[in-house]
């Protein structure tokens, strides 16, 4: 009874410290939202935006006029992303979180380590965007929940309105439908536990590389931190690292 209590207060405790921890970041995004809302701010803000990007590469941020930021959902959501990147057992140079997930082409349970190869490094796209590695890198795109449900924050330019995932079922019919816009890739959805997703501190979406069990490369919380442009330079690096050390073993 007595180790209950103590458990439930050492719960509350920590909830209590992440709330407090969160909070500054939390209502910076509000306020940056709330100021979105007028669209002759978000127009320029986005404007300048476009002019600083000088890689195209990356997903351009891009909200529509119709779609207004500052709501119950969509603070509901900032609030989970933020909780989630900050509870996230992923940390550059650690080990993996090998959470549990299911393969979308023969509902197969497998675990994130599973698509390693030897020491080849293994992307972890929790996202919709592709880029092929297939010489020096594999990937797997994992599937998490929704960003924008229809039933929760909406949003009129996602391709497709899906509500929240009730059950395995949905996750995969959801999965179907964006393997259907980048074929060819190999895709996972998280388990209904979102285990990878809070391993991952996935949500809305980001980009990891794993390597011989660790975390080789770990992206921004998404959107604004999901740069292919970083992943892209990473395996830049990691090629001309393999290069030299193939020209030495030649040498030798
Ligand atoms: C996992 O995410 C879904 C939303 O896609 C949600 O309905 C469900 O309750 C979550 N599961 C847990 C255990 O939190």
């Amino acid at each position: 009874m007595s180790t209950s209590v103590g458990v439930q207060t050492c719960e509350s405790i920590k909830n209590a410290m992440v709330c407090l921890a969160l909070l500054p970041r939390f209502l910076m995004a509000a306020v940056m939202f709330w100021l979105l809302d007028f669209l002759c701010i978000r127009k320029r803000v986005f404007f300048r935006m476009k002019e600083q990007e000088d890689d195209a590469i990356d997903p351009p941020l891009c909200i529509s006029d119709s779609n207004r930021l500052f709501s119950l959902e969509s603070l509901k959501a900032v609030w989970h992303g933020h909780k989630l990147d900050f509870l996230k057992a992923a940390h550059l140079g650690h080990g993996a979180p090998n959470t549990e997930v299911v393969q979308l082409e023969d509902q197969r349970r497998s675990r994130i380590l599973d698509y390693a190869k030897d020491k080849r490094p293994l992307i972890l796209n929790f996202g919709s965007f592709v880029q092929q590695n297939a010489d020096i890198a594999d990937s797997v795109v994992v599937y998490i929940e929704e960003a924008h449900p229809s039933d929760g924050w909406m949003s009129t330019d996602a391709p497709y309105q899906i509500p929240k995932h009730r059950c395995l079922e949905d996750r995969l019919n959801a999965a179907q439908l964006m393997h259907l816009e980048v074929p060819g890739c190999l895709v996972v959805v998280d388990s209904m536990e979102n285990s990878s997703n809070a391993a991952y501190g996935a949500y809305f979406d980001r980009l990891y590389i794993l390597q011989e069990g660790k975390i080789v490369y770990q992206g921004g919380r998404g959107p604004e931190g999901y740069r292919i442009t970083e992943l892209r330079d990473w395996l830049d690096q990691y090629r001309k690292r393999l290069e030299k050390s193939n020209n030495l073993v030649i040498h030798v």
